[in-house]
Formats: C-alpha cells, structure tokens, sequence
C-alpha cells in the first residue's frame, strides 16, 4: 500500500517550498554529494511535481524519475512543457523500478519511503539499480525540537485515538529507521548537512492548513470529523501558545543520507 497524491498535485507546490536560498542549497549539496556531472545517469523516485528534479535536470544531460500519480508528475509535464529540461517519466512503484539492475550512478529521493508499506523492499531496489560505486542519497530532513507544527500533529492524533483514526503513515516512521536499515548493506554511508535557517511557525496558519487537510497524514480523516475536532484543536492551541496569529521561530535543517554502493 501506499500514499496516492492525486489529489495533491493542484496545491502541492504552493505548500511545500523551501525558500529559495534554502532549496538552492540543498540542490548544490546533492548534486556535490552524488559526484553528478552532466553525463551522469540520475533516478529520482516519487519525483512528484518536479519539485527537486526540475532543478537536478539543469545539471544532467537527461534526468530519470518515477512516480506511483499521474497527477503529480502531469504537473512536472506542464513545467517541461514551458522550461524545456529532458526528464524521463515512467509511472511506477518504488517497490519495483521498471530498470535493469547496475544502471544509475545516482539513485535520490525526497519525502517517499514514509509513505510506502513496504519500503525495505523499496530502499533495496532502489540499490538494486545503482551501479557499484554509485551513490543511493535520501533526504533527511530534521524540525528541531518541539515546532508548533510538530506539538499541533501530535494533539490531533490524540484527539482522533477517540475516533478510532490512526493518521499513522504506512511506510517508515523516522528517518532513523530508514538510516538504520541502510546501515545494513555495509555500504559507505554519510550524512551531509544541506542548509540550516530559521523560519517562523504561525499556529494560525498550520490550524488552516490541517483543516484543509492538505498533508497527507489528514487524508483519511472524514470530513464530519475533522469538523468536530478542529474547535477542540483551537482551543487546545490558544491554550499552548496564546495568539495564535503571533510567528514563533523554529530552526530547521535540511540534510541528505548518502550510501555509497560497494
Ligand atoms: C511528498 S511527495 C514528494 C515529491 C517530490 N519528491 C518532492 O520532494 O517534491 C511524495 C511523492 O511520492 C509518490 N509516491 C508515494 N508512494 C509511492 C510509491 N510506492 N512509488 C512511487 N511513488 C510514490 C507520491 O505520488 C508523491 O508524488
């Protein structure tokens, strides 16, 4: 099982930015990172919108990337359309790359294997199609500390234990466990810091935006309830943090895992 995004690919690059700067330093920390020349073969898997991949394909000849949404990646072929990068785009799953073993000498992903129930299996293909030498990178992201954002998922999954609503993804939990499954291949393996900044939280603005269910973890909450629950949820943060429309600022890091196929 997984996550489809059909249904985020309107909205989804308007809410997940990063702020320029920042994006820019993560794309120049892969690209250092994975060795990418021009010739370079590169796979993105779940590519999404072309968040990342529209700005990897301005340093390879030809970029690769899956996706299980056609939606999502019908987003991407309207960017191509307009800014005229080649990226190949194959619908599939990133259980089961549609490509020969040893054919990619970067393999990367960004905010997939939470959303894939079997995504062991789909960190080892993701090796599989690595030559020897090439380079399997993840991003690894980290919020530091309590955020609002974090405190404000944790009491809406409390609030909905009562309603028998897990908003618990299907895939991995913590990128530790992604790291610790890697740690098993005997692979050389790194984590390279990408960026650091701060940035203001509003709990205003996540309270709208978990009302609007525009995370994937809310998707499965029927709509009757989330309208119970959001009053609860108010009152829950004007408790915790006062006004509500006042920005509280948060550190965060932006971070890729690397492993080096031996
Ligand atoms: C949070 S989005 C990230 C998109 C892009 N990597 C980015 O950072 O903007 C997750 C993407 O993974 C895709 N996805 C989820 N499960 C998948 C699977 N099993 N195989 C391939 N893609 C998958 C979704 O369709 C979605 O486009």
């Amino acid at each position: 099982m997984s996550i489809v995004f059909d249904r985020a690919a309107g909205y989804y690059d308007q809410t997940r930015a990063l702020p320029p700067e920042q994006h820019r330093e993560m794309i120049d920390a892969l690209v250092r990172a994975g060795g990418i020349t021009y010739d370079s073969r590169v796979l993105e898997v779940g590519i999404g919108t072309g968040r990342i991949a529209m700005s990897v394909a301005e340093h390879v000849r030809r970029l690769y990337g899956i996706d299980l949404s056609r939606e999502m990646m019908g987003v991407l072929r309207g960017k191509l359309a307009v800014r005229g990068h080649a990226i190949d785009l194959t619908q599939a799953n990133a259980v089961w790359l549609p490509f020969g073993d040893e054919t990619f000498d970067v393999v990367y992903a960004v905010h997939v294997y939470h959303l894939v129930q079997s995504w062991q299996a789909a960190l080892s293909d993701a090796r599989r199609v690595l030559k020897p030498g090439g380079s399997f990178i993840v991003s690894f992201h980290k919020r530091q500390g309590e955020t609002p954002n974090r405190k404000l998922r944790r009491e809406l999954a409390r609030l909905l234990e009562s309603y028998g609503i897990s908003t618990k993804r299907p895939g991995s939990q913590t990128e530790d466990e992604i790291l610790t499954e890697m740690e098993k291949w005997n692979d050389s393996l790194r984590i390279v810091e990408a960026s650091r900044w701060e940035q203001d939280e509003v709990p205003a603005v996540i309270l709208d935006e978990l009302d609007r269910q525009i995370f994937s973890e809310t998707w499965m909450i029927p709509r009757d309830v989330m309208d119970k629950i959001m009053p609860r949820l108010r009152d829950w943060a004007e408790d915790t943090f006062g006004d509500l429309s006042r920005p509280i600022a948060t550190e965060a890091e932006a971070r890729w895992l690397v492993a080096q196929k031996t």
